[in-house]
């Protein structure tokens, strides 16, 4: 595994809404590697960038057109490269977003697929043999071309579904993974994959990476799939990062995937934390962290040693936090969030709390996605810096509020969110116990019960970290005296007869 993941915090920038250098409503590749130096000072040395590439822009690029070739809205490859080349310069990495599961409709092979006549592309797709048979359980295309078959779709009826095979194939159009249809897909990927790394992207955030082999049978057609693709990595860029969106480490590491994201959808319990009527981080005291826990625990046994868990503070996919936390709440849920195993990965903007904006229209496929796509919000100048274009002209609307959160305010107040972000990285990085593949032990999480306490430990150290976002003192049986202070927040935390107490709204890390 690319060593430089031992101490990775990844940022994610939604190159649309970051920054806009060209003045025309929406960001940039220039604007990115102009604001490389903020990245790098909040304390994040990784990116992740959302898809860039050519598209029709019906998914916000998740349907793409031409995966050679970057949209011309954000500039051109060359920008691309120069913005790697300045990442690189920082002593920082870049993961490019790859989508492999689906092509946009207007990509050239999927109008060679359609077409009645064979050639290279007629099985580059899953087609099914006549224009009738579109079996349930997933969305078709249909009467679309002349080709007489339905083409299966994997998200939204504009993203067809690429050819992986099936892992039991039962109907006559149902092609095994080895044929040539799905093996040439498997090729043309590696293809892509080459050429970006080539250029000098350092890996890929990889799209719905758990769905490529349909019908699949427990993940063990995708899983064989990705250990192909791993092996030519091995091969040709042994460095190369991969995160998968998947949500299932067990199966996604097999694959050979470095990480895995915990998921908003799916078993983790994730949203217990943030985004549920009860959060844990919630000042209400009410939530229950249990079972994100136990569910935490499994995985992490099932992965141990084979790669990391990555917790996202947020994506472009969910609610923002702060729409479900604010103030202090957002400080402790950070001072969790950086101290997990794991690489943290920053949704950006969420080092300032901006906000989830309510009732936007939808844009580009976003639906109530949108409202977490909305502009960076930079300084007080108009457009809250992202843009000097009109108003009218911005890609997504800005959180008009008169008291949003910006960047330059947040770094006058040593008080900020800001400014608790800085300092929680920049001591996750003064400890490899902290770091991804520092170890966790739990101490302290109970059903319905605060505060939620465990250590990480790597090496000759340990650190106990310890979180009460509730509005009340918590305390525990612990068993550990406290000895050297790290770092603290909120009020002072004691410890009698081995019961530790953390006054409201705080946390502390402690050497043990
Ligand atoms: C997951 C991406 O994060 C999301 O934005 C996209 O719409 C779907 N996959 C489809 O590609």
């Amino acid at each position: 595994m690319a060593q430089w993941l031992d101490n990775a915090v990844f940022y994610e920038i939604y190159p649309q809404s970051f920054m806009d250098s060209n003045s025309d409503g929406i960001g940039d590749f220039n604007g990115i590697t102009g604001k490389l130096d903020y990245i790098q000072e909040l304390g994040c040395n990784s990116i992740w960038m959302n898809p860039c590439f050519a598209s029709p822009f019906g998914d916000a690029g998740y349907d793409v057109a031409d995966y050679y070739r970057t949209a011309p809205r954000y500039g051109t490859n060359d920008d691309l490269k120069r913005l790697f080349d300045e990442v690189h310069k920082r002593g920082m990495h870049i993961l490019l977003d790859l989508v492999p599961g689906h092509t946009s409709v207007e990509h050239p092979w999927f109008l060679e697929s359609m077409k009645a006549e064979t050639n290279a592309y007629t099985d580059r797709y899953v087609w099914t043999d006549h224009v009738w048979e579109s079996p349930e359980g997933m969305g078709f295309l249909r009467g679309i071309s002349g080709r007489n078959g339905s083409c299966a779709v994997n998200f939204y009826s504009c993203q067809p579904a690429l050819n992986y095979g099936y892992y039991k194939p039962e109907r006559p159009w149902q092609q095994p993974m080895d044929a040539p249809g799905p093996k040439a897909t498997v090729e043309a990927l590696k293809d892509i994959m080459r050429f970006w790394l080539g250029l000098g992207c350092d890996g890929f955030r990889v799209d719905m990476a758990g769905s490529l082999v349909k019908q699949d049978e427990d993940g063990k057609g995708t899983i064989r799939l990705w250990q192909g693709i791993r092996a030519f990595l091995d091969e040709e860029f042994p460095d190369a990062a991969m995160v998968s969106e998947w949500g299932e480490p067990d199966k996604s590491l097999q694959g050979g995937f470095h990480m895995d994201f915990l998921l908003h959808f799916g078993p983790s319990h994730y949203n217990d934390l943030f985004r549920c009527g009860e959060p844990y981080f919630s000042k209400r005291g009410k939530g229950d962290i249990s079972e994100f826990v136990e569910t935490y625990k499994e995985n992490y046994g099932k992965s141990a040693g084979k790669g990391l868990i990555c917790i996202p503070s947020g994506n472009h996919d969910m609610e923002r936090l702060a729409k479900y936390l604010q103030g202090d709440e957002l400080k402790i849920a950070f001072a969790f969030l950086l101290s997990m195993p794991g690489a943290p990965f920053i949704y950006y903007g969420d080092e300032i709390g901006m906000r989830y904006v309510e009732n936007l229209p939808s844009v580009e496929g976003g639906y109530e996605r949108t409202g977490s796509r909305s502009p960076m919000q930079w300084d007080n100048t108009p457009n809250a810096g992202f843009s000097r274009a009109d108003t009218g002209r911005l890609y997504i609307p800005l959180d008009e509020k008169p008291d949003r959160p910006t960047v330059q305010a947040q770094m006058a107040d040593p008080d900020s969110l800001y400014h608790e972000v800085k300092k929680l990285i920049a001591l996750r990085q003064s400890h490899p116990a902290l770091q991804s593949k520092g170890r966790i032990d739990f101490l302290h999480a109970e059903s319905r019960s605060y505060p939620f306490a465990y250590l990480r430990s790597a090496g000759e150290e340990t650190i106990l970290v310890l979180l009460n976002p509730s509005g009340a003192p918590a305390s525990f049986e612990s068993g550990l005296p406290l000895s050297e202070k790290l770092y603290s927040f909120g009020g002072d935390i004691t410890a009698q007869d081995g019961r530790i107490t953390v006054p409201a709204a705080s946390f502390g890390f402690y050497k043990v």
